[in-house]
């Protein structure tokens, strides 16, 4: 997953610039989960409304849009700003904290306790480096390289070189590029990889080797430079493509998280992955008012008394669109 969201780009992108800014004071400075979802929530309609916003009334109508944040749009409408925004921006606390958490690794309760340590910026970091475990170690490495979004065309590369290397590691292994790659982003935050073999299902034994015979051919082609951490199913690393000969400078490093994921539940798996976060929450909302309970595993029908049945058989992500009676939305639909 990756930690910096593509600017949105609107006829409302100041107010959903500032509704994004607010979005992340709650969530890293206030661990308040509930109002950043809120947030994040109006930013994500008004994003798509198609006209200019002239009034917090104006904006109130749409869908997740409340009192509290029309009267925001209406300051900042009138205004051109927000004195919440400036005084978060102007506070040392928040700002500090704010900051220490675009460090990959550094959550929201790693960086309040730096902050109470004194610790506040890069440089501050690096004095401390052996006090940081291995992944804060890795982020703070990278940081410069870890911010910026990656180009489509390099995706593109990265899931060519991916797809063929998978297929020297074993033919039967099937691979997808999930996350806003696949739903067509024009710039990545990361490369999120879902893995499966036919020898792998829920009801097999644990497979960890098909998992990790992948990540070490990835390692002995150079192309994974760095382990953040490695599970039985969950790889979360740094790679690097190598540089060809007419390439005026080198790659950047990039994050990459690889699953493998029991080929039942593959699809269950490839839809959640693929995203986005809203359009997962909205479909999942779908599928309760239907009756089913959906998951990044699994689809269940509910019973009446609420309990959740046996998983469904799923061959496909259409097969998931019909359970729920939804049209089947291609990848670069599901924005939200
Ligand atoms: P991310 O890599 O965080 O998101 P992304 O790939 O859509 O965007 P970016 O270009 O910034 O990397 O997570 C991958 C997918 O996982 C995401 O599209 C949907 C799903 N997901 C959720 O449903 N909820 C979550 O809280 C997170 C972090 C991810
Ligand atoms: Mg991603």
């Amino acid at each position: 997953m990756s930690k910096r969201k593509a600017p949105q780009e609107s006829l409302n992108e100041g107010i959903t610039d500032f509704l994004v800014e607010l979005a992340n004071y709650e969530r890293n400075v206030n661990r308040a989960i509930h109002k950043y979802n809120a947030y994040r929530k109006a930013a994500s309609v008004i994003a798509k409304y198609p006209n200019k916003i002239k009034s917090g009334t104006e904006a109130k109508k749409l869908d997740g849009v409340g009192a509290k944040i029309a009267e925001k749009i209406d300051e900042f409408l009138t205004t051109g700003k927000l004195r919440k925004l400036e005084k978060i921006r102007n506070d040392d606390t928040s700002s500090s904290i704010n900051f220490l958490t675009r460090v990959t690794g550094i959550g929201p309760a790693a960086a309040r306790k730096f902050y109470d340590e004194g610790i506040k910026t890069l440089e501050d970091l690096k004095k401390i480096e052996h006090k940081l475990n291995h992944h804060q170690q890795i982020g703070l490495k990278y940081f410069e390289e870890f911010e910026k979004r990656i180009p489509r065309s390099e995706m593109r590369q990265m899931e060519e070189l991916i797809l063929e290397e998978l297929e020297h590691v074993g033919p039967e292994y099937i691979g997808t590029i999930c996350g806003s790659y696949r739903r067509g982003a024009e710039s990545s935050g990361d490369i999120d990889i879902l893995l499966t073999h036919p020898d792998f299902t829920s009801h097999s034994e644990k497979q960890p080797r098909l998992l990790h015979a992948v990540v070490e051919h990835l390692e002995s082609i150079g192309f994974i430079t760095d382990t953040l951490s490695k599970g039985d199913t969950k790889f979360m690393g740094v790679c690097q493509l190598k540089r060809g000969e007419e390439d005026e400078k080198d790659y950047d490093h990039r994050r990459i998280d690889i699953r493998l994921i029991p080929k039942d539940q593959y699809y269950c798996g490839v839809l959640y992955f693929t995203g986005s976060d809203i359009f997962n929450k909205n479909m999942r909302t779908h599928a309760l008012e239907k009756g089913f309970t959906l998951n990044e595993y699994t689809i269940r029908p509910l019973g009446v008394t609420g309990m959740a049945g046996e998983p469904l058989q799923v061959d496909s992500e259409k097969d998931i669109f019909d359970y729920i009676h939804m049209k089947y939305r291609e990848p670069k639909d599901r924005s939200e």
